[in-house]
């Protein structure tokens, strides 16, 4: 059995925290006066803030050179898939009873339904895929069908930006740290923090 390390094990204990809360405060009915509103916004914002996290996980070992992040990846992408699907079967369930004639008006009428739906259908197939066996089986495809992680990313803040309609600084934030994440990606600043921690990490001479 592979060796779970602390870090692991941090990373799991905090992906599940928000859903241990919700329950916890969905048995005590402690979810506000709109405890379905309140889950919604709940498992939305879990899916966003551990997709970003997963995105993390690539920049911290190449330009931090943080090499624990990396088996934490994938552990964090599922459970933004976790979320995102917790959060549509809320919405879908919860809210309108499983009415699908009633949530297609709602995709046809609510853009951030439709946005939320077209994150959700590229989170998908990105968690089906990301086992090591599909990993193999795609070989280089697999590269690039996971760079759409960063569509899924870059949906999920306009969803946000829709859902908030006015006070819109939490998306803009988000949406910055998507910004700069994406930024550390590219080979010119990977260079350069190559050279900083070649530098750093070389001991004086003396
Ligand atoms: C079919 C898919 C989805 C549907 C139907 C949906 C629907 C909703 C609804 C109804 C709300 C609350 C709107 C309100 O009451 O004003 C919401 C909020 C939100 N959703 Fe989604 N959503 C979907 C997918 C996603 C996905 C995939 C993500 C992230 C990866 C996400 C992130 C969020 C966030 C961050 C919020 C706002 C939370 C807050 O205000 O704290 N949603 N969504």
């Amino acid at each position: 059995m592979p060796r779970v390390t602390r870090f692991q094990l941090t990373v799991h204990l905090a992906a599940l925290t928000p859903l241990a809360l919700l329950i916890v405060a969905w048995q005590t009915d402690s979810l506000t006066v709109n405890p379905i509103q309140e889950a919604t916004f709940r498992t939305g914002k879990a899916a966003l803030v551990l997709l970003v996290a997963s995105l993390a996980c690539t920049p911290a070992n190449t330009v931090f050179g943080f090499r624990p992040a990396i088996k934490a990846r994938r552990a964090l992408g599922l459970y933004a898939f976790l979320y995102a699907l917790l959060h549509f079967g809320i919405f879908i369930g919860l809210d309108y009873g499983f009415d699908l004639r009633l949530v297609a008006l709602e995709l046809a009428e609510k853009r951030y339904v439709l946005v939320g739906l077209a994150t959700l259908s590229i989170l998908l197939p990105l968690a089906v895929t990301s086992t090591k066996g599909w990993q193999r089986r795609l070989g280089k495809g697999w590269k690039k069908l996971h760079r759409w992680v960063y569509l899924a990313g870059g949906l999920a803040i306009v969803h946000y930006t829709w859902v908030q309609k006015a006070d819109i600084r939490q998306p803009l934030l988000w949406g910055a740290i998507l910004g700069l994440l994406l930024l550390l990606r590219t080979p010119a600043v990977r260079r350069r923090a190559a050279s900083w921690r070649g530098t750093v990490g070389r001991p004086r001479s003396r």
